[in-house]
């Protein structure tokens, strides 16, 4: 959830009323304002540091003068960085820290390390990852004492590549969370790189209607709802910043979307049935 300003603040009281426990950071969100806003909400809320879980990530390095765009899973830049992110949420730990990208230059043995004296220093509970590839993932894990529990990749109705490139298999596999990024890219607004044709929204359109009215909802929240039917647990990381969104995106659990719903869909989406 991006947060701005009062409203940041508003939409953070209507996640934690509505019942949301996971807060999704990175230290890039916001310049690190993100991190900040919501710092000051807790200080607002005594004991509600103990109610949630608070993740966030690191690794993306922006462009300046001297650098260029870039991932960075050296140890000082991850160590600085969760220490950077505890500081302007104003917490003693994070309960989940991620590795926001795969870094080309990832050393996994130094990542451990990294993650080693985070943990013995109690700066961080538990680690996962962000948009990795399965052996991207096996590669990382291979170095680690625990199991990672997290790998938070882009899934929605438009990019559906965690459907066929193992990753939501190897999470069913070893009980890791897939949490999906923009889970409804697609459906309320085009996703990253659209390559829908009118043609391919129409189509995804009329069956989205169709269901809506079926289960008495809205298209987004189908969309929604078509992520949670998947075994893996997909955990949809809801990024809506207005009250009455981040309320409806609950109601997504409540629906009892059926299998043939689910192919209907995909159906929609891809054109064509299954073979
Ligand atoms: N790991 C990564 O690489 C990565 C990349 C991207 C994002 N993320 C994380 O994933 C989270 C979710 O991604 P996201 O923010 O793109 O999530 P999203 O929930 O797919 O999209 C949220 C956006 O959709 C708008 N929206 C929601 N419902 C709508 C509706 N019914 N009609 C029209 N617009 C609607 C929201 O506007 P309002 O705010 O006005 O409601 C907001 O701008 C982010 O906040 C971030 O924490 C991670």
């Amino acid at each position: 959830m991006r947060i701005e300003g009062d409203a940041g603040k508003r939409a953070v009281r209507a996640a934690v009323d509505a019942g949301y426990t996971l807060f999704d950071h990175a230290d890039i969100y916001g310049g690190g304002t993100c991190e900040t806003l919501f710092g000051e909400v807790l200080r607002e809320s005594p004991g509600l540091r103990e109610k949630i879980l608070l993740q966030s990530k690191c690794v993306v390095r922006f462009a300046d003068d001297s650098s260029p765009a870039r991932y960075d899973s050296s140890r000082e830049h991850i160590i600085s960085s969760v220490n950077g992110s505890l500081a302007r949420l104003g917490v003693e730990q994070l309960d989940l820290f991620l590795v926001h990208r795969p870094d080309y230059l990832m050393n996994a043995e130094e990542v451990a390390v990294a993650f080693d004296t985070l943990k013995s220093s109690g700066k961080v509970a538990r680690f996962g990852v962000s948009n990795f590839s399965t052996s991207q993932f096996d590669l990382l894990q291979s170095a680690l004492p625990d199991p990672l529990l997290v790998n938070q990749v882009e899934i929605n109705l438009h990019n559906i590549d965690a459907l066929n490139n193992g990753v939501l298999d190897q999470c069913q596999r070893l009980g890791i969370t897939p949490q999906a990024w923009c889970p409804i890219a697609g459906v309320a607004y085009p996703a990253w790189g659209n390559t829908f044709t009118d043609e391919d929204t129409a189509r995804i359109r009329a069956e989205l209607e169709i269901q809506s009215e079926k289960y008495n909802t809205e298209d987004w929240l189908i969309a929604v709802a078509w992520l949670l039917k998947h075994p893996a647990g997909i955990s949809p990381i809801i990024g809506s910043t207005t009250p009455d969104r981040i309320r409806a995106a609950v109601t997504a659990l409540d629906i009892d979307y059926s299998r043939e719903d689910w192919y209907r869909l995909l159906e929609a989406r891809n054109g064509v049935s299954v073979p």
